[in-house]
């Protein structure tokens, strides 16, 4: 029964690891995690140096998580930040494209304080008034610059492919390799909660897991998607202000059930072990697999202001 022991099946040992956005927030649990149970090298990616630093010297095993400044919205810091990583490991299992942003706010008026709507002279004023550029560049990084990490990637992950042994007959073969994009509940959602930039680059982030996991098929790299809904980070804690949660909102009682059934916001373990998991050998059976982490949000989110 060895190979039933949660030791076996959640087993990261010995992963090599890319993480974008490892400099903070989600990005950096993960870093955390998978150095602490044993993955030989995380590279974390990310435009700050000091924050990627930080990563490092916040994870246990030392030596393990190295930093690699990277703009994932610039090709030639995508290929300097491969050929970095290549040469100091031969091979990638696990690829986490996760870097993000939310940009600014660009949600229309909500309704005025007799009940009525505002009208639609209103409503275009507020969002035409956002500069195009404001919109792109949302899309730039979380999509544009998903799409060319995964490219900038996939000798690497090819050659981990090449490492695996020969399927042995009723013995699970060890995972092949992965990518996971970190794309947001805010990609099923109509309503506009904050920006109509952040939402639509989510959309199009989970249809780039299916798209990628469809193209990326035959050479048996998987992609897999997180959706996670709301974990206290740099982006979210706006949002975790103007909704009067202090701190890390992750006890009970800190949402309203109305917002986030679980009444929390989401915390390290939650996102360590999803990670962990999808990471394993346990893990090694999804592809096109979208995940949401929500604690149930996804299910009440209203569907007026
Ligand atoms: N927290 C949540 O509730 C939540 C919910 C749904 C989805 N998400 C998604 O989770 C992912 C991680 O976000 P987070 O919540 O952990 O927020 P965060 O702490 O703000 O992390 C965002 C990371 O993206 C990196 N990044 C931004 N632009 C980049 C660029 N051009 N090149 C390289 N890296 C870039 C940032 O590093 P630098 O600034 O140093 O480059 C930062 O480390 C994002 O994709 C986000 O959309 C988060």
């Amino acid at each position: 029964m060895a190979h039933l022991q949660a030791s076996q099946l959640f087993s990261v040992q010995d992963r090599v690891v890319v993480i974008t956005g490892g400099g903070s927030g989600l990005g950096r649990t993960m870093a955390r995690t998978l150095s602490t149970n044993g993955a030989s090298k995380i590279f974390v990616l990310g435009r700050r140096e000091d924050a990627l630093h930080e990563t490092v010297s916040q994870s246990e095993s030392s030596g393990v998580v190295i930093p690699v400044p990277c703009d994932v919205t610039s090709k030639e810091s995508l290929e300097a930040a491969y050929q970095t990583i290549a040469a100091q490991t031969s091979h990638v299992d696990l690829l986490v494209a996760n870097s993000g942003t939310m940009g600014t706010q660009m949600r229309p008026p909500g309704p005025k304080a007799d009940g009525s709507n505002p009208t639609l002279s209103e409503v275009r004023d507020t969002l035409f008034s956002i500069p195009m550029e404001d919109f792109s560049s949302v899309l730039n990084v979380n999509v544009v610059g998903a799409y060319y990490t995964v490219l900038a990637f996939l000798p690497l992950l090819e050659a981990a492919n090449k490492r695996r042994p020969a399927p042995e007959r009723d013995v699970l073969t060890p995972p092949s390799a992965q990518v996971v994009i970190t794309s947001s509940i805010a990609g099923f959602i109509r309503l506009v909660p904050f920006s109509y930039a952040y939402n639509l680059s989510k959309a199009a982030t989970t249809h780039l897991v299916k798209m990628l996991s469809t193209t990326l098929a035959p050479y048996q790299i998987r992609v897999n998607g997180i959706t996670p809904g709301m974990y206290h980070s740099e982006m979210a804690d706006p949002l975790y202000a103007n909704g009067g949660v202090q701190g890390l909102g992750i006890s009970e009682g800190s949402f309203a059930k109305e917002s986030i059934p679980a009444t929390r916001g989401g915390g390290e373990q939650d996102i360590a072990g999803l990670i962990v998991w999808m990471a394993s050998a346990s893990g090694g059976y999804l592809n096109g697999s979208i995940m949401v982490t929500d604690g149930g949000r996804l299910g009440v989110v209203p569907s007026v202001y």
